[in-house]
């Protein structure tokens, strides 16, 4: 099943509370909370996400780039979010980690940068409810499609089906009217979509189109 999550990191951040009455028809609403050290920009963090969560009835998609996920990620399940997902590159213990995600009451997802192999994830991907594949290098909104991650995304999704496993495929980065054929059609399922939706005047008809061309 389809789902489109739009990005805040393109909302106004003066705004917050009607830029996520704008997304009211999405799936989730997509947190980039970012350190400035696994990625070079900052957002925001726990107190925001709190904050989010009670302004919205949208389930919580957060996504974090930062380091030491092992510490962070248990406090945003608590927090109420829906998901969370911390970066493969970033995490000290991986499966330890998807299971406190999971005990606290959130799907456990993990993220890979464009250049992180799936191969060696993939006796893990029973310990988790989503993938992230990232389809621009972490750090900024409005970068484009890099169609490289293509082949990771189908194995990804050939992997997943060979096992039978639940896990679905998510895609962060350059996701349009137009690329997002592509990530569906190579298995993704989860569509996060930053400037496409929140740079478009009316963005339920935004959402509306990603979720047409996704089923196309
Ligand atoms: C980038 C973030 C994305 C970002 C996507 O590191 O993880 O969620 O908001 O923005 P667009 O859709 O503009 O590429
Ligand atoms: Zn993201």
């Amino acid at each position: 099943m389809t789902q489109i999550n739009p990005s805040i990191l393109s909302a106004d951040f003066a705004n917050l509370e009607a830029e996520l009455q704008r997304i009211g028809s999405a799936d989730a609403v997509h947190v980039d909370v970012m350190d400035n050290h696994f990625v070079p920009n900052l957002t925001l963090g726990l107190p925001v996400v709190q904050r989010i969560r009670e302004v919205t009835p949208l389930p919580l998609d957060i996504h974090l780039m930062i380091e030491d996920p092992d510490r962070w990620a248990p406090q945003y399940a608590e927090a109420g979010a829906a998901s969370v997902t911390f970066h493969a590159e970033a995490a000290t213990a991986p499966v330890k980690l998807a299971r406190e995600l999971r005990d606290a009451g959130a799907r456990a997802a993990m993220a890979l940068r464009p250049a992180t192999p799936v191969e060696p994830y993939l006796d893990m991907l029973a310990e988790l409810d989503m993938l992230l594949v990232m389809t621009v290098e972490p750090g900024f909104g409005g970068q484009s499609f890099l169609d490289l991650t293509l082949p990771k995304i189908r194995r990804a999704a050939d992997a997943i089906r060979g096992g039978g496993l639940p896990l679905v495929i998510q895609v962060d980065g350059g996701i349009t009217a137009e690329t997002i054929e592509r990530a569906a059609d190579a298995g993704a399922t989860v569509f996060v979509a930053g400037s496409s939706v929140y740079g478009a005047d009316d963005a339920a008809a935004a959402i509306a189109a990603l979720r047409t061309a996704a089923s196309r």
